[in-house]
């Protein structure tokens, strides 16, 4: 109808369909997947471009995954911009967008999660219990449904690459984890689908995140290597914005997120706080120093 954008680019919500599509256009071609919960910016498009220049076909999926969503979470006001999103992927090169419903991905009678122990209860597992077992679950579905050779994600969620890793290693998934770069607003913001909750004001205070972790990553490129001084200054700026209420700062090995006390061998920082009701994570990766 008039003003509906029409696609030229395979959009699938049928597990069926999409296996079916998939065997046809598959060929000798490797598949390289990017899973999203939509509401997509410029991370996710850095990830669909990685996704190109290695894959001759690209998938997205597009699936808000209610089990990584505690019940006091905002999983009914996430972000649903499905048309736009389509649009971009389009724009992008994406071959084919897989978009399930819940009941697809989870019909009444499922009753099978992935667990990966350990790594799943720190950082964001941590503050949120179950988190990363609804999104060991989801990306293992999909990886199944689509059986890519490669996969994308972003290193604004540390944890949650930390979390795949693992589980990509104990299950022997037969998929190459490909991790993207964190892509910055020109400020210093990091992207996030969650930075439009963010009003004008909080916008700003937001900014003592990326703030917090320069501290840290200056104090190391200085000749610090005691992680308790990183985290304190790094804790010491996030308590210099009163609006904000952080969740956790740390300086953890980026594989184990296991605190360390050196950081010479390498190091995550990540900081995760509340900017009003918003919750927000960001993170450096210090290389190792001699
Ligand atoms: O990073 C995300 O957007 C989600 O956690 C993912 C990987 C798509 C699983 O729902």
């Amino acid at each position: 109808s008039q003003g509906v954008h029409s696609f030229s680019m395979q959009i699938l919500s049928g597990i069926p369909e999409i296996r079916t599509a998939l065997r046809d256009l598959r060929g000798d071609c490797n598949v390289g997947l990017v899973p999203t919960m939509g509401a997509l910016h410029a991370g996710h498009y850095s990830l669909v471009q990685a996704a190109r220049q290695r894959c001759g076909v690209v998938v997205a999926s597009i699936f808000v995954n209610p089990t990584q969503f505690a019940p006091n979470e905002d999983f009914s006001r996430y972000p649903r911009t499905l048309e736009e999103d389509c649009r971009i992927l389009e724009a992008e090169g994406v071959d084919m967008v897989f978009t399930p419903t819940a009941d697809m991905m989870y019909p009444p009678n499922a009753s099978t999660f992935v667990e990966v122990a350990g790594v799943s209860e720190r950082l964001d597992g941590a503050s949120r219990p179950g988190h990363f077992r609804g999104v060991a679950t989801v990306v293992a579905k999909l990886f199944h449904i689509v059986q890519p050779e490669f996969a994308f994600f972003g290193q604004k969620d540390a944890a949650q690459v930390a979390v795949l890793r693992q589980m990509v290693r104990d299950l022997n998934l037969p998929v190459e984890l490909v991790v993207c770069p964190i892509v910055r607003e020109p400020d210093g913001l990091a992207m996030s689908s969650r930075n439009r909750y963010l009003s004008a004001d909080e916008r700003r205070q937001a900014l003592v995140l990326f703030r917090a972790l320069e501290v840290g990553r200056t104090l190391a490129e200085q000749g610090e290597h005691r992680a308790a001084n990183l985290l304190q200054a790094m804790t010491g700026t996030l308590q210099q914005e009163p609006a904000i209420r952080m969740d956790y700062a740390a300086v953890v090995d980026p594989d184990t997120l296991l605190p360390l006390e050196d950081v010479r061998s390498g190091a995550l920082l990540a900081v995760a706080a509340y900017v009003g009701s918003t919750r927000l994570i960001d993170n450096i990766l210090l290389p190792p120093s001699s």
